[in-house]
C-alpha cells in the first residue's frame, strides 16, 4: 500500500498525547484541486498524519461475502489490514474527495465498502465500540453542483460508522472556473479546521 507518512514531531498534545490524524484520500489526480485542500490542511496539522490514497492502494470492495459476521474483521487479505489499523489508532478521520456524479469517487466508496466489516463486528459484539474520533470532510467539485449534500450526506454515515461523526468540513465548488488552490474560502475554512483540531486536542473550547 502506498502510504503517504506524515510529519512526527511532538505540536499541540494533551497530556503529551500525540494527535493522530488518518487521511483517506479519494482523488486520482496527485496535484489536482483535493490535493490542493489535503495538502492545506496537512501543514496546518499538529501531530503525526497518514494518509491512503484510494487510487493508488490495493483493496478490493466489498462483496458481501458474511464472513465478518462470523468471525471478528474481514476475511479478505488486502492492503486493507493496514488502514483498520490506521483507523483503530486515529484521533481524527479526514474524507477528502472529488465529487464524482455528486458522491464520493468509486475508489473511495469501494475502500470504505470494507468498513463493512467493523458495522458487522459491532452488531455480533466481537467489538467494542470505537474511541471517539473526530471526522472531518474535505471535498471538491468542478462542474454543474451547487451543493455537495449529497457527497456530505455519504461522508457522514461513513464517519459515523468509524465513530468520527463528521465535525467539520471544507468544501471547494466550481474547480473548473477557480482551482482549489485559489479558493480562498475553501483556505480559510481548513485553516478554521485545524485551529479547532488543535484547540480540541488541547481539551480548550474551540
Ligand atoms: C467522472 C467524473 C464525474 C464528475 N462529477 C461531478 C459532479 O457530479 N459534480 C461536479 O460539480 N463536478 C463533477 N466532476 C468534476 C470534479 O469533481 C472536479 O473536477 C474536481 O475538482 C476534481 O478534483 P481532483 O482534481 O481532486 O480530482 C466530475 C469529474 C469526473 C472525472
Amino acid at each position: 500500500m502506498q502510504q503517504n507518512r506524515g510529519r512526527k514531531e511532538r505540536t499541540g498534545c494533551r497530556y503529551g498525547k500525540l494527535m493522530r490524524t488518518l487521511i483517506l484520500n479519494g482523488s486520482p489526480r496527485p496535484q489536482g484541486d483535493t490535493a490542493h485542500l489535503i495538502q492545506a490542511l496537512r501543514r496546518e496539522l499538529p501531530g503525526e498524519v497518514e494518509q491512503v490514497d484510494a487510487y493508488r492502494t490495493s483493496v478490493a470492495p466489498c462483496v458481501d461475502c458474511r464472513g465478518c459476521f462470523h468471525q471478528p474483521g474481514c476475511v479478505v487479505r488486502d492492503d486493507m489490514d493496514a488502514i483498520y489499523q490506521l483507523v483503530d489508532g486515529a484521533d481524527v478521520i479526514v474524507l477528502a474527495s472529488p465529487l464524482y456524479f455528486s458522491t464520493l469517487t468509486g475508489s473511495l466508496l469501494a475502500l470504505c465498502s470494507r468498513f463493512q466489516a467493523l458495522y458487522a463486528g459491532r452488531v455480533q459484539g466481537f467489538f467494542a465500540p470505537a474511541k471517539a474520533k473526530t471526522g472531518v470532510v474535505l471535498l471538491t467539485a468542478g462542474g454543474s453542483t451547487k451543493e455537495p449534500a449529497c457527497a456530505l450526506k455519504t461522508a457522514r454515515i461513513i464517519l459515523a460508522e468509524l465513530g468520527a461523526p463528521a465535525q467539520f468540513s471544507a468544501v471547494s465548488l466550481h474547480t473548473d472556473q477557480l482551482p482549489a488552490q485559489a479558493d480562498q474560502e475553501a483556505l480559510r475554512q481548513i485553516r478554521q479546521i485545524a485551529h479547532s483540531l488543535r484547540r480540541k486536542q488541547e481539551g480548550l473550547p474551540q
